[in-house]
């Protein structure tokens, strides 16, 4: 029994879609909502319908992948009028935001506070728009987003975070949240303005940019699970942590487990092999937690061992 439970909603299961591959048309969302996914992630929406960056945008790696996919999206009102179809597919839906300033994601999350989406996921993490920074690695914008944010409506909040790489910002956004009714987060986004050279052409692989785009994939678990690991001891348990980053069988859901996930999404294992995933890893992670004796993920969570 792998049933979890993220701000009051009962999930199924560990395993959800990770907002970004395959997640964006009504097409692919149902493809999501008729899998063992527990949940269906939309695609980070903004105001208006976008077209994204110019291709190539999404390159497969060896132990991951590099995108700069530029948010290509339907706009926000068309999910919020995908929402009943959405609901009908019989699981949570969770909608990610993303807009371009705090007065675009007010209207945003208050227009899906009248919706019967389940959650909602404000995406502070981005790295992919030329000339924006990413919200999340500018604590005061943090602190002042949340303020407009939480008070538009009873349906919980949560952000997705960006990576950090040191114990001042895990403590100093620890800090942030907890002023909040933020009632989960989600970490990591991908690792922002990476650069991947092909020495053949001599050119990069991906073309927005320059050539700089997120990490994703294998590369990035172990920043995953720092990032989980910290904000679940700096969190009070009432805040659920989803954990993302290079999941691909069930030993790194596992792992992300141990580090005090509540459940994890997957995305550049689901843009490789597509919906199957989740079933698979689902069954492997079973099996793993099966040959230690647990049979509920609250056997094992947040339960890493000190060496
Ligand atoms: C995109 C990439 C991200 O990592 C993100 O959080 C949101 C959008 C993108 O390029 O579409």
């Amino acid at each position: 029994d792998l049933s979890t439970n993220i701000a009051g909603v009962n999930l199924s299961s560990y395993l959800m879609n990770a907002s970004g591959p395959k997640c964006t048309t009504w097409e692919e969302l149902e493809v999501i909502g008729q899998s063992a996914s527990s949940a269906i992630v939309t695609k980070s929406c903004t105001m208006a319908f976008r077209e994204g960056n110019p291709e190539p945008r999404y390159s497969d790696l060896p132990l991951g992948s590099i995108q700069s996919m530029g948010l290509p999206n339907l706009g926000y009102k068309a999910y919020l009028e995908m929402v009943p179809q959405l609901k009908a597919l019989g699981k949570a839906v969770v909608v990610s935001i993303s807009g371009f300033s705090i007065e675009d994601n007010i209207e945003m999350v208050s227009a899906f506070q009248n919706s019967d989406v389940d959650l909602i996921e404000v995406n502070f993490s981005c790295p992919n728009i030329p000339g924006k920074a990413q919200v999340a690695y500018d604590f005061e914008q943090v602190e002042t987003a949340l303020a407009a944010l939480t008070v538009l409506g009873d349906k919980p909040i949560g952000i997705k975070l960006a990576p950090y790489f040191d114990m001042s910002h895990f403590i100093a956004m620890a800090e942030i949240l907890k002023k909040f009714p933020v009632k989960f987060i989600t970490c990591v986004n991908s690792i922002g303005n990476t650069l991947i050279i092909d020495p053949e052409t001599e050119s990069p692989i991906i073309k927005p940019k320059g050539g700089f785009g997120g990490l994703c994939g294998d590369y990035i678990k172990p920043i995953g699970l720092a990032n989980v690991r910290a904000f679940r001891e700096l969190l009070p348990e009432s805040v659920q942590i989803i954990g993302v980053g290079g999941i691909k069988n069930g030993v790194d859901a596992f792992e992300y487990l141990l580090a005090g996930a509540d459940a994890v999404q997957i995305a550049t294992c689901f843009e490789k092999e597509g919906a199957v995933c989740f079933e698979r890893i689902e069954n492997e992670l079973k099996a793993f937690m099966a040959q230690k004796g647990y049979t509920k993920l609250i056997d094992a969570k947040g339960k890493l061992k000190p060496l």
